[in-house]
């Protein structure tokens, strides 16, 4: 009889790295940017090979990278989680518009820059009764990778958000000559180090640099510190 799966999830471990389970599928996701340098759409892949469980670093220091080796204990890792563990629509600003709305925690913010071309989402979203502008904001927002910035439909109150097969992607930014945080899409469980499990989002990111001030959560930091992964 088969081995039944592990449950698809990420666990923060203390100083240490994030236990993946569930067999989620890894790979490489990268900023492509327009003739401005502008964040414009996202380059899938190649895949990574894993096991079924496996261990990403989380201190930034590991030499087989996005794999932990054992670096964290080496460098002595501070990795205490930080973030608020409010819903996220306690943290968000709420911006309106005539057909959509957009929520903004900006705690959240992994710099991926997709808000900011094109006129920028807080200005697209005064404009959500103009068919192209409506679609150009709900591309931009749903290219946010950490789910900082959420569309909202008004008629229904629902999000609009694009469906993401549970996968996890490893950030590369060349505009930025960096590489960027863990992305993790469709809705993936993560559990604390204690033991307290996270509110599950469509669109989160997790700092894989060691960086952050906001522990699990990217802030944006790697890109100050030019972090690589290779
Ligand atoms: S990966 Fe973004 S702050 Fe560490």
């Amino acid at each position: 009889m088969a081995s039944e799966k592990s449950k698809v999830r990420v666990t923060v471990s203390e100083n240490g790295p994030y236990i993946v389970t569930g067999d989620i599928p890894l790979a490489k996701h990268t900023i492509a940017t327009d003739a401005e340098g502008g964040s414009e759409a996202w380059q899938k892949g190649p895949a990574v090979a894993h096991r079924e469980t496996y261990a990403l670093c989380r201190c930034g220091a590991s030499q087989t990278k996005p794999f932990c080796d054992g670096s964290h204990l080496k460098i002595g890792f501070a990795g205490a989680e930080t973030a608020s563990r409010d819903a996220y629509l306690n943290q968000a600003k709420v911006l309106d518009g005539p057909t959509l709305q957009l929520t903004d925690a900006e705690s959240l913010c992994a710099f991926g820059r997709f808000c900011d071309p094109n006129g920028n989402v807080w200005s697209q979203v005064t404009q959500t009764d103009d068919h192209e502008v409506r679609t150009m904001f709900i591309r931009q927002v749903n290219d946010c990778p950490s789910g900082r910035l959420v569309a909202w439909d008004k008629a229904s109150g629902k999000p609009v958000e694009h469906a993401l097969p549970v996968s996890i992607g490893l950030i590369e930014d060349p505009e930025q000559q960096c590489s960027g945080p863990l992305w993790l899409q469709g809705g993936i469980p993560i559990v604390a180090a204690d033991g307290f499990e996270y509110e599950v989002r469509n669109r989160v990111t997790l700092c894989r640099c060691g960086a952050s001030k906001n522990k699990p959560f990217c802030d944006g930091t790697h890109a100050a510190i030019k972090f690589r992964d290779s």
